[in-house]
This record gives C-alpha cells, structure tokens and sequence, in this order.
C-alpha cells in the first residue's frame, strides 16, 4: 500500500505552534509523557511480541494506560477511551472486510485502529470529561493528541501503522489535520478509520471530545451526519459501508453503544 506522506520527524512533532493558539505547557506536559511510557514499553516488549503487530499493539495501548492510570501526576482513567479503541478496531476490521481488503491490510488497519487516539491518554487535564464544549484553545491542544500518539508510537511500531494513525484526522476535502491532504492522497486504511472513529464517537458517551455536549446520538443520527460529511469529511464509499453494516448490527442488537 502506498502512503502519500511519509513520517513526521520526532522534531517537527515537537515544536510549538506557530500561533501560540494552544497552550504549550499542556502539549508539553503531552510531549514528557510520550517519551516517558514509549521508554516504559521500549524496554518491557519481548522481542516475540513484537513480531505480531497485532498484539504489540494491543500490548502498547494496554500499558499506555496503565503507566499513565499509576505513575503519572494528576492522573485520570480514561474506560471510555479504552472502550473507544477496542470498538473502533472492531468496526473498521468489518468495514475493511466489506471494501475488500486483503488480510494483510485488514491487520494494519486492526492494529492502527486500537492504538490510533493513545494521545489523548496524554493530554492532561482530561477535556474529554468537562461538562461544556471546549473553547478554541482547548480543541487546538486535543487536536495535538494525533502528534502525541506519534511521538509516543515513533520507532516502536511499524511504519505502515504509523502512516494510518498520522492521517486518521485527515479530511476528504483537504480540511483535516494536520496535514491538509485530500481524497485519494489519503490513504484508503485512514479513510475508513476517520469515519468509523467519528461513528463511534458520535454514539458513544464521553468520548465525544469538541462536540456538543448534551447527549449520545443514535445510530441513526450518527448515520445522517456522516452522509453530510460524506464527500466533504469522508470517503463516500466508507460512509455507504458503515450504513449497510450498522443497519446489519441494528437488527441483531447493536453492540457498539
Ligand atoms: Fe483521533
């Protein structure tokens, strides 16, 4: 599979923004802890785990919030972020299945999926749990979790993972974050990941970071949000997969809320 962007260097990821938009001590707080729980799970992964990219991101996820429920200041558990990944990499298996994919695709998408927002185990305070929408600097520090992830996941996992999770906030108009690439230029396994993420969130309680606070959306709803994204902030041709698949789990008792 072909990715248009390549890695980030760990020095680009770590500078601060231009327009001091966000509040750096927050980022940077996000930035210690990356490298503070990718030097935990350098030094505690067996070398047979990691032949399987599956369980070595399995593993990564479980000790990123492990690490980070235990050592960490002010620490905050997070089941709803857990919940989220597990459940994302459950749906987006099946909408790659349902595209086509090959088995080794399906694995690398599986793989980026459970471990794609460990960022946002970073982020300190925890905004995902503040009762009211974020103001704009607040969203620019949770918009950073997708560097955090790669700060953190750099070197650790392999490169075509790696390539999934940098683009997964990517928009099909070009609109997405952080690199403002469109269409085709993203990649297909990020494509899918982006609107199974937002399906999810969107029906799922607490993880609905930067959206309106006042409830979980049904699956229904979330379906029509994603057909007025469809084309603008994700691949059409997922958007049509999710709904023949969350109208199949409809009908056999949904088990993604
Ligand atoms: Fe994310």
């Amino acid at each position: 599979m072909l990715f248009f962007i390549s890695q980030y260097s760990l020095d680009t990821l770590e500078q601060p923004s231009d327009s001091g938009s966000y509040p750096d001590e927050i980022y940077q707080r996000g930035i210690n802890s990356a490298h503070y729980v990718r030097g935990e799970i350098q030094n505690r992964i067996s070398e047979e785990v990691r032949k399987d990219t599956l369980s070595l991101c399995r593993l990564i996820k479980e000790m990123t919030f492990e690490i980070m429920d235990q050592n960490m200041e002010d620490s905050h558990e997070d089941p709803a972020l857990n919940r989220h990944l597990n459940q994302v990499a459950f749906l987006a298996k099946e909408v790659g299945e349902q595209l086509g994919l090959n088995e080794t695709d399906l694995k690398i998408l599986e793989a980026a999926s459970l471990i794609h927002d460990v960022g946002k185990r970073l982020l300190n305070p925890d905004y995902s749990k503040l009762d009211r929408k974020l103001t704009d600097a607040e969203y620019a520090v949770v918009r950073k979790h997708v560097d955090l992830s790669l700060i953190l996941l750099n070197g650790i996992i392999p490169k075509d993972i790696y390539n999934v999770i940098s683009q997964h906030h990517e928009n099909y108009d070009g609109t997405g974050y952080p690199f403002g690439i469109e269409n085709n230029h993203i990649g297909l396994l990020s494509r899918i990941l982006r609107a199974v993420d937002a399906y999810q969130a969107m029906t799922s309680r607490k993880h609905n970071v930067g959206r309106k606070k006042d409830g979980i959306m049904t699956s229904d709803q979330a379906l029509e949000e994603l057909e007025r994204g469809s084309g603008r902030l994700f691949d059409p041709q997922v958007v049509s997969v999710l709904k023949r698949i969350s109208s199949s789990y409809e009908s056999s008792g949904n088990i993604l809320n």
